[in-house]
């Protein structure tokens, strides 16, 4: 769906996502058919805050319909109904408008477009109806003698996997924020960050690699595919005979009518999830370590096990949840205008994920650090002092792990100006608290002159209104100008 556009700017927009999988209170109807035939089309109803029903499965437990985003947009999405979990999402150039000329229809395509503009999102099919299986699939059928399926949303994930869906080499899971994603290599399952924009050296972050313990990858055989099994695993099989891999989930091979999925979290895990009847359970997760995540206290962060996320910069506090402004942590040294850079060094510090960054091999820290500091792509460098490895970073720095060897030595360059925001927005609040306490005092003197000058005068009743007039708009002038402060301050 949108995750194409939240490439470029995938920091800013993370709370736009949040909303899009927070939403509450769904609304299926009990209209909803279980089957569309061409000339079929829809509409937003305007009435419905959040979720609109169009098609559903033969259980009831899954719905195919219109989700209100960000309130005025919709995304065609698959429910699974009980929880409101999303399990597949339209993969839209960008987000239609919840209103009238938007709509989907089925020609032989599936189609949401709007008349005036363009088509949104196709399935580019010729076919008769569309289905939704009792396994959360759409399916594109001719109504020839075989019922043949032309298309399947199984056939393009989002950043789910349910049971028995198949995930091939040429698929990718991406995460809600288009951060993560999860991709098949010959012989693993990799998950790979996109740290830097536009790049093609995305960061893999986790290799799993398949055991070959019940079955060898035979080369010539095709290539490997991924497969959630009923049985509570994830299984990566060369064909159906041949399971080469089995990362086994808590309930493993417990019997139980539950469904499964798994997905690729904005935090970059890979969960796998069981549901019970009336929630989801975690029952997988591939990276149980926070501090192993791949960005787990954002950018410039660091994360030491057991103790709350800090910044690598000492003088900064990890307030708000984070270290540096998103314009802090983008692109590289490059462009002329925007290449100035102060350097920070941190001992004690690795990168989560090492085993799989490239290294050379450095006679000493300084050589390491100034291979990284000739040259503008290169954010820093981490050198171990016992082993010689120089790891150099080409993104902007994430999160670094806390270890207690305090030869591993970390080199970062950070854009001039960054992580002095606090002492901005402590400077602008200070500056409004002066300006604020100056008119305040002003008015109140400002007063006691102006009823020094009534009482002289001998105008009388001014006594009822003293109360009101001195006291009540000081007091709430304060007390506001202290809430917005704290608003403004997260
Ligand atoms: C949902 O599916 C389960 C089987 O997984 C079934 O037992 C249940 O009745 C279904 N729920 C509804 C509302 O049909
Ligand atoms: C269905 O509609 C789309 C969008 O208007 C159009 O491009 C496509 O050719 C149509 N398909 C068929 C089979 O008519
Ligand atoms: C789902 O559909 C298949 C046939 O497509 C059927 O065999 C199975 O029993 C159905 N499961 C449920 C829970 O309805
Ligand atoms: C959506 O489409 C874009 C290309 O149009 C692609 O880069 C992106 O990975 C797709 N998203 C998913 C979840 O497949
Ligand atoms: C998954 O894909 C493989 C290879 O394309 C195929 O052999 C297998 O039958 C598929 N399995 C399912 C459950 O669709
Ligand atoms: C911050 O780091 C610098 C350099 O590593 C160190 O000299 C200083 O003592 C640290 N300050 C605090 C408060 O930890
Ligand atoms: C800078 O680093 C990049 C990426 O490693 C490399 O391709 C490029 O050649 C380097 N440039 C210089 C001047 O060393
Ligand atoms: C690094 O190692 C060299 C010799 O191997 C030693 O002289 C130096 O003190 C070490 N530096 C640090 C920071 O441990």
């Amino acid at each position: 769906m949108s995750v194409t556009r939240f490439r470029g700017t995938q920091f800013l927009l993370l709370p736009i996502f949040f909303v899009l999988y927070t939403n509450t209170g769904f609304w299926v109807g009990a209209s909803s058919t279980q089957e569309l035939l061409r000339g079929f089309t829809a509409t937003p109803d305007s009435s419905v805050s959040s979720f609109q029903s169009l098609l559903s499965d033969s259980t009831g437990n899954y719905s195919l319909g219109f989700l209100r985003v960000n309130r005025t947009q919709l995304a065609l999405v698959v429910l699974h109904v009980p929880s409101s979990e999303q399990l597949w999402i339209a993969n839209t150039t960008r987000l239609p408008r919840w209103s009238k000329p938007t709509r989907l229809f089925f020609n032989g395509s599936l189609v949401i477009s709007d008349p005036h503009t363009r088509v949104f999102w196709s399935s580019n099919t010729d076919g008769d109806r569309v289905l939704l299986s009792n396994t959360s699939n759409i399916q594109i059928q001719k109504l020839d003698d075989s019922h043949s399926v032309i298309w399947q949303s199984f056939d393009f994930p989002t950043d789910t996997l349910v049971e028995n869906q198949n995930f091939t080499s040429t698929m990718t899971l991406v995460s809600s924020n288009g951060l993560y994603y999860m991709r098949l290599g010959s012989n693993f399952i990799g998950l790979y960050a996109k740290f830097k924009e536009g790049s093609n050296s995305d960061q893999i972050y986790l290799k799993h690699k398949a055991m070959e313990a019940k079955a060898h990858i035979i080369d010539g055989q095709g290539p490997i595919y991924a497969l959630l099994n009923s049985d509570g695993f994830l299984g990566m099989y060369q064909n159906e005979s041949a399971l080469v891999d089995v990362q086994a989930f808590s309930s493993f091979q417990q019997t139980g009518s539950g469904i499964r999925r798994v997905r690729i979290e904005p935090d970059g895990n890979l969960k796998g999830y069981y549901w019970t009847g009336s929630s989801w359970i975690l029952d997988y997760q591939a990276i149980s370590d926070t501090c192993e995540l791949p960005s787990s206290c954002g950018s410039f962060g660091l994360c030491q096990p057991g103790r709350d996320c800090s910044c690598l910069d000492n003088r900064t506090e990890h307030n708000s949840g984070r270290c540096v402004s998103p314009e802090d942590s983008y692109g590289d040294f490059c462009s002329s205008d925007d290449n100035k850079y102060v350097v920070l060094r941190r001992n004690g510090v690795e990168l989560p994920y090492k085993e799989l960054m490239r290294y050379e091999e450095m006679a000493s820290l300084e050589a390491c650090e100034s291979a990284c500091d000739i040259n503008c792509t290169c954010w820093g460098v981490v050198y171990s002092n016992t082993s010689g490895f120089c790891y150099r970073i080409d993104y902007p720095i994430q999160t670094l792990v806390g270890v207690g060897d305090e030869t591993k030595v970390g080199y970062f360059k950070m854009r001039e100006g960054a992580g002095k925001e606090k002492v901005d927005v402590g400077l602008r609040t200070g500056i409004g608290l002066l300006c604020g306490a100056v008119l305040v005092f002003g008015g109140v003197v400002g007063f006691g002159l102006y009823k020094l000058w009534r009482r002289k005068r001998g105008v009388s009743g001014y006594v009822e209104d003293d109360g009101g007039l001195g006291v009540g708009p000081y007091k709430g002038l304060g007390s506001a100008s202290f809430s917005s402060i704290e608003l403004g301050e997260r």
